[in-house]
């Protein structure tokens, strides 16, 4: 039921292995969502330019991609470029970031297809330079039919801005229909909703140690579990993707419910008892 594809464990480097085995196949997380972050500092403590930490950052991006696809993990999504990162970076760091995932594609897609892995986005992606546009396109196309993993890019991308999109969409779709605003359900809102083909993250990770969501898929995120670690993104790589699944497996996920082993059923009969008793006196 969780994996996409075939697995290709042979393929893990040994200390991947190594890591990979003390996780529960049958639980791994569907979909893994990343901020990646630290780019910029990376460079800073090297005293290189932060372009350079972008570009490294390009390459954790397809090795953690290669690892994700290598365990079956149908979905992860990568938090890419922000609405945020368009508006407040300056214009030379927003065109090379551009310039950088144009290249990106170029180079890899052909690796994509060795792994199998199909490549899709979300956000106000129409928004980008036309040429960019093109890439993402052929990109998208020359992938489409792969079954492992997919890889989503969220670019000029904003959780706000998401919901903003998904409400006009619903009220649109609502008017043609001439239903009516008071019946919206939260499975109408999913449905208007870049992720609306993918289920809710399990798992998000934030690299760089910062405490902050970041306006990122904040719909979804509603009941995903958060792992942050102090690694910078150029750092990151498909061991510590293996090591934050790990993390992922010790939890105990509850959905606001008691969980496991809690006083359900017949401790719990007890337990009201005992209530209604205190609150008689
Ligand atoms: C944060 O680093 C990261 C970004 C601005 C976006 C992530 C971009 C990449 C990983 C590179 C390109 C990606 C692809 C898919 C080609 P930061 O600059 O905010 O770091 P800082 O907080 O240390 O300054």
């Amino acid at each position: 039921m969780y994996s996409s594809g075939t697995l290709r464990i042979h393929e893990l480097t040994s200390e991947e292995r190594a890591v990979y085995a003390t996780l529960k196949p049958e639980c791994l997380p569907q979909h893994v969502a990343i901020i990646m972050d630290g780019n910029g500092r990376w460079a800073g403590h090297r005293s290189l330019k932060r372009f350079l930490g972008h570009q490294q950052g390009a390459k954790s991006v397809q090795l953690v991609t290669e690892t994700a696809s290598r365990i079956g993990l149908p979905w992860l999504t990568l938090y890419a470029f922000s609405l945020e990162n368009n508006l407040r970076r300056p214009r030379a760091e927003v065109n090379f970031l551009m310039r950088l995932l144009k290249s990106y594609l170029e180079s890899n897609v052909e690796r994509m297809m060795d792994n199998n892995v199909r490549i899709k986005y979300i956000g106000r992606t129409h928004e980008l330079p036309p040429e960019v546009q093109d890439k993402m396109r052929w990109a998208e196309e020359a992938t489409a039919r792969n079954t492992g993993t997919t890889l989503t890019l969220a670019l000029n991308y904003g959780g706000r801005s998401e919901l903003v999109d998904a409400f006009r969409s619903l009220a649109a779709e609502a008017m043609l229909k001439h239903a009516s605003f008071d019946r919206i359900t939260e499975e109408d809102i999913h449905r208007h909703l870049y992720t609306a083909h993918m289920p809710d993250p399990d798992l998000l990770i934030r690299t760089s140690g910062e405490m902050r969501l970041s306006n990122y898929l904040l719909w979804q995120i509603a009941y995903t579990e958060i792992f942050v670690t102090e690694r910078l993104w150029p750092d990151f790589r498909g061991i510590h993707l293996l090591e934050a699944i790990a993390d992922f497996q010790r939890r105990e996920r509850r959905y606001g419910g008691l969980g496991e082993g809690s006083a359900e059923g017949a401790g719990a009969a007890d337990e009201e008892a005992e209530a209604v008793k205190i609150a008689a006196g």
